[in-house]
């Protein structure tokens, strides 16, 4: 099977699951990124991927995909780490966050390399060997969410909704400043709605955020929130880091794209 039938096979799900991640922008690539794994494959073992470097097929497979139930498992070809991690908790957090639904989406794909517990050169039925947070030659970045803990991170896994939810939170306005007049308790009028764009671009919230079939089919605040796993250039000005953001680290764009502060 060439590249092309893959992507043509790749595509085919993208638009039949329940995602709304349709306004992104064009993504820049996996090749030659951070998450381009046959950097770090087993090439002495004769990880065949790593030779061929078929990038994708660290995260995916057109065939023979992990299936669990009505999980979002993306033609998931990496093999998954635990489901349940410890929320985020603050006495001002107006977004309700339950444990057993947290991880819906793709927070718990990402966990299956970042919180340090699976190779990432694990694939299909490969047993790669490098690990996040313990191979600190290979890899600088520290672990996310190590020990099952994601109660130190942005939280996630919330609705994102300022208008039917009871739970929502975010009815501030797409631009411009709130009206506090109108708070209504358990709503955060600071926090841009999801109509709002990223700073710099023209992807709204939005559609960035998973439709969970947990959650009424709301559209949950995910790592895919602020981050672009498909992504080689960053939004940023060239050449500097910026961790695959949506917006700019620069200036704290990305954070302002949604808090009004
Ligand atoms: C490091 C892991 C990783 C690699 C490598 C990777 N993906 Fe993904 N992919 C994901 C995750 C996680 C998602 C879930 C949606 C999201 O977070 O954007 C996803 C979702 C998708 C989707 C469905 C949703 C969407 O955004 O359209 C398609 C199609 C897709 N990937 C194609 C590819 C192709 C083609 C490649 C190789 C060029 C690739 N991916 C490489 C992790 C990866
Ligand atoms: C197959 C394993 C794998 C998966 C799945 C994966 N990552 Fe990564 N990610 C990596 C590796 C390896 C690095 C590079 C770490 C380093 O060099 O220190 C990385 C780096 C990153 C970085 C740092 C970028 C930088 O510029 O330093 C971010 C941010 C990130 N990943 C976010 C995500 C998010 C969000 C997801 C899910 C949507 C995800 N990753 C899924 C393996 C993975
Ligand atoms: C609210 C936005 C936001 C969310 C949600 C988010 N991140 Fe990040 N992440 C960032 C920013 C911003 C950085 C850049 C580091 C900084 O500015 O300190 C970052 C950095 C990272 C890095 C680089 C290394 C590090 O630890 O700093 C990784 C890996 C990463 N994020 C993974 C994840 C994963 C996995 C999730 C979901 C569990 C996630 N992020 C959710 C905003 C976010
Ligand atoms: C996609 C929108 C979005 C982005 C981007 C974002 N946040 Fe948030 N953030 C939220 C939402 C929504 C909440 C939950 C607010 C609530 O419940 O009152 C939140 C919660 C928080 C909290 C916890 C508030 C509390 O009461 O404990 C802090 C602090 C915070 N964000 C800071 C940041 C920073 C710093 C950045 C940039 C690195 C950032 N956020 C990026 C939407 C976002």
């Amino acid at each position: 099977m060439n590249t092309n039938t893959v992507l043509a096979a790749l595509s085919l799900v993208a638009v039949t699951i329940t995602m709304s991640f349709a306004g992104t922008e064009p993504r820049t690539g996996v090749q030659d990124s951070v998450h381009d794994m046959t950097k770090y494959g087993t090439l002495a073992g004769g990880d065949p991927e790593a030779q061929q470097e078929r990038v994708c097929s660290y995260c995916h497979t057109p065939h023979h995909a992990i299936v669990d139930g009505s999980d979002y498992l993306p033609l998931w070809s990496h093999t998954l780490t635990k489901t349940t991690f410890t929320p985020y908790k603050s006495g001002t957090l107006d977004a309700k966050i339950d444990a057993a639904s947290m991880m819906e989406g793709p927070s718990k794909l990402c966990m299956s390399c970042h919180d340090g517990t699976i190779a990432v050169d694990t694939h299909y039925s490969f047993t790669g060997t490098k690990m996040l947070n313990q191979d600190d030659s290979l890899f600088g970045t520290a672990g996310v969410g190590v020990n099952g803990g994601l109660n130190n991170d942005h939280p996630i896994g919330f609705v994102y909704d300022g208008t039917s939810n009871p739970n929502g939170i975010a009815t501030g306005p797409a631009a411009g400043d709130p009206d506090v007049s109108a708070h209504i308790a358990g709503k955060d009028p600071y926090v841009r709605n999801g109509t709002a764009t990223y700073i710099g671009t023209t992807l709204k919230i939005e559609d960035r955020l998973y439709l969970s079939a947990t959650q009424g089919g709301k559209g949950i605040m995910t790592c895919s929130t602020c981050h672009d796993v498909h992504n080689k250039i960053n939004q940023d000005e060239s050449g500097a880091t910026n961790y695959l953001l949506l917006a700019s680290n620069k200036g704290s764009s990305l954070c302002l794209s949604c808090h009004i502060k």
